[in-house]
């Protein structure tokens, strides 16, 4: 099989392209024929070297949808559509930049659908943390307001027609002019640019601040954040786009405006229950959720596919296929 191995972390020219033996499934583990996959910005961040858990070399990949091939135990038959994600792979075990993958039967949810490989790529990850930071950790609510901090990106487009489906108003940040539109035809109520201060900006239309904040950019405006949020209200930070992790000198009592809820949504922590996954497939089978798929690329394109995430000229889910 074709398999992208990384044997040292940096630049995305370090990806390796080899042909491997198809591994062999242990005790509880299923060979799965991989399809296509969606590319993480964690990825990203381990290709740079910055997952110290990491040991190279590794198949980086931490999600994908395929087809079993092998499941010794026979709980999944060959041939059953799965998606799997988290629980360690492409970071503990080899992941998903690969035409097979072994993987353990606990990360496996078993789909049914008519769509093509090519959206079914861009769900896994994307629609559990989505669904996981909106409703888990946020407990959104129809009616209320939320701010969604890093809009364009993947999971902020997602987030935004989710939330809109679920009745709430919808302030969505970008730092470009020239996405505005693309934000206001995703469902934007309001379109912000984001220059680091939105306090101000969201106040002007929200003079208590909002009820709820999905932050994707990370600690570099987590505080700008909470100061944007109503008393009682949430920020749940999801992302880290400026990938900066840590508060330096966190002091609680300056850090967090009196009353405002903090709060985070890692998938690799919490799943999103299988029922919900498959209706979520329905939802976008029926046409009432529509994917932002920004690019594809071929497996051997993989090296270009990480530049190009690296570029942020995305504006939604690059997916990659390991077929014709
Ligand atoms: N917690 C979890 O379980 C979980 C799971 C999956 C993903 N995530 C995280 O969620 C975030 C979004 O992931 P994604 O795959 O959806 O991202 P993505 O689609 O690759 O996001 C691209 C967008 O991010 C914005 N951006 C990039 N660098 C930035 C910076 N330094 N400051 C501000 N904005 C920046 C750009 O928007 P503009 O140019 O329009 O400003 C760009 O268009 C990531 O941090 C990812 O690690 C978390």
């Amino acid at each position: 099989m074709k398999a992208a191995v990384l044997y040292h972390p940096g630049g995305p020219e370090n990806f390796a392209l080899e042909d491997k033996p198809i591994p062999t499934p242990g005790a509880e583990q299923v060979l799965v024929k991989v399809k296509a996959f969606g590319l993480n910005r964690s990825e990203l961040m381990t290709r740079k070297g910055l997952s110290p858990s990491v040991r190279f070399p590794r198949v980086l990949g931490i999600e994908c949808v395929g087809e079993v091939v092998l499941d010794p135990t026979g709980k999944f038959k060959p041939g059953q559509k799965v998606a799997a994600f988290m629980g360690g792979m492409g970071r503990d075990f080899d992941g998903s930049y690969a035409e097979f993958a072994v993987l353990p039967q606990s990360i496996l949810y078993p789909f049914e659908s008519h769509l093509s490989w090519k959206l079914l790529g861009a769900i896994p990850e994307m629609f559990q943390t989505v669904y996981g930071s909106l409703h888990l950790a946020l407990k959104t609510e129809p009616g209320e307001s939320i701010l969604i901090r890093g809009g364009t990106s993947s999971i902020g487009m997602l987030a935004t027609q989710l939330a809109k489906k679920s009745g709430l108003t919808v302030l969505a940040t970008t730092r470009k002019p020239e996405k505005i539109e693309l934000l206001k035809g995703n469902g934007a109520d309001h379109v912000l640019i984001d220059d680091g201060n939105l306090e101000g900006k969201v106040k002007a239309i929200y003079p208590e601040g909002v009820h709820k904040v999905l932050e994707l950019i990370g600690t570099s405006t987590l505080n700008d954040s909470l100061r944007c949020t109503a008393p009682g209200g949430t920020v749940c930070m999801t992302g880290m786009l400026s990938e900066q992790w840590s508060v330096a000198d966190f002091t609680p009592m300056e850090y967090i405006p009196a009353t405002v809820h903090l709060t985070i949504y890692d998938s690799g922590q919490i799943r999103v229950d299988g029922q919900s996954f498959q209706q979520f497939i329905r939802d976008v089978e029926a046409g009432t959720i529509k994917l932002s798929i920004n690019k594809t690329f071929p497996i051997i394109e993989i090296a270009a596919a990480h530049q190009f995430m690296e570029s942020n000229s995305a504006g939604g889910k690059i997916v990659i296929l390991t077929g014709d």
